[in-house]
């Protein structure tokens, strides 16, 4: 069988396949107007299986997929241990993960109380510049916890920043740049390195420009 490529669904793997087509890998079926969850490619080089984001890494990790592309920020925010390399930066999905308060709030609470999603990039930052916080977990619309007194600031992925500005917050410290990466199971790389390089090359000439080799 050939390679198995876990993809991140729904933003992603919008601007994912398009990638994946100019390196000539296309989905035997529409993957948007499927239910199914594994697609096999024309031509059956390789298998495509698509998935939460957060879940990439765990199945490229245990080896039940051999690659995965999904964000750096699940990367950060993975705690599994290795089992994979990085190893393409696809220069798709571009943003940041980005502290934000309301307009002029002053953060001088002890501990500040910081709503996220990214619970371990949260704690990683706070503890890096040596500021007390809690950290109080969210799974979304993390921007409503300050307008509810819920949290004194967030810690979110700002693209356009159109979500923080329609909430009355500011954007504050930048934590990480955030764009899609391409990910290898440790003994894949060894045991199918050819076929994981061809997969390599074929990506690399259609990457958005100044997108760093990775
Ligand atoms: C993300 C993020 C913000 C928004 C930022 O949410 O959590 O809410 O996008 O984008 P903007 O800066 O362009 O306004 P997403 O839509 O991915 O949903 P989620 O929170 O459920 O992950």
């Amino acid at each position: 069988m050939g390679l198995t490529i876990a993809l991140n669904r729904g933003r992603i793997l919008k601007e994912c396949l398009p990638l994946l087509e100019a390196a000539g890998i296309r989905p035997e079926e529409d993957i948007d107007a499927s239910r199914k969850l594994v697609f096999n490619t024309i031509g059956g080089e390789y298998r495509l299986v698509v998935m939460r984001g957060s879940d990439v890494p765990t199945y490229v990790a245990y080896g039940a997929a051999d690659v995965g592309i999904t964000g750096k920020d699940t990367l950060l925010e993975y705690r599994g241990g290795g089992g994979f390399y990085e190893r393409l930066d696809l220069g798709i999905g571009k943003c940041a993960i980005m502290s934000a308060a309301p307009y002029g709030a002053e953060l001088n609470q002890n501990p500040l109380r910081v709503a996220t999603k990214f619970v371990n990039i949260a704690e990683d930052y706070y503890a890096s510049i040596g500021r007390d916080v809690s950290i109080i977990r969210l799974s979304g619309a993390m921007e409503l916890a300050p307008l509810m007194n819920l949290a004194d600031c967030i810690v979110d992925i700002v693209d356009t920043g159109k979500t923080l500005k329609a909430n009355g917050l500011e954007p504050l410290e930048t934590i990480a740049q955030i764009s899609s990466r391409l990910i290898v199971n440790h003994a894949s790389m060894k045991t199918r390195f050819d076929e994981v390089q061809s997969l390599i090359e074929q990506l690399r000439p259609n990457l958005p420009e100044n997108c760093s080799p990775g």
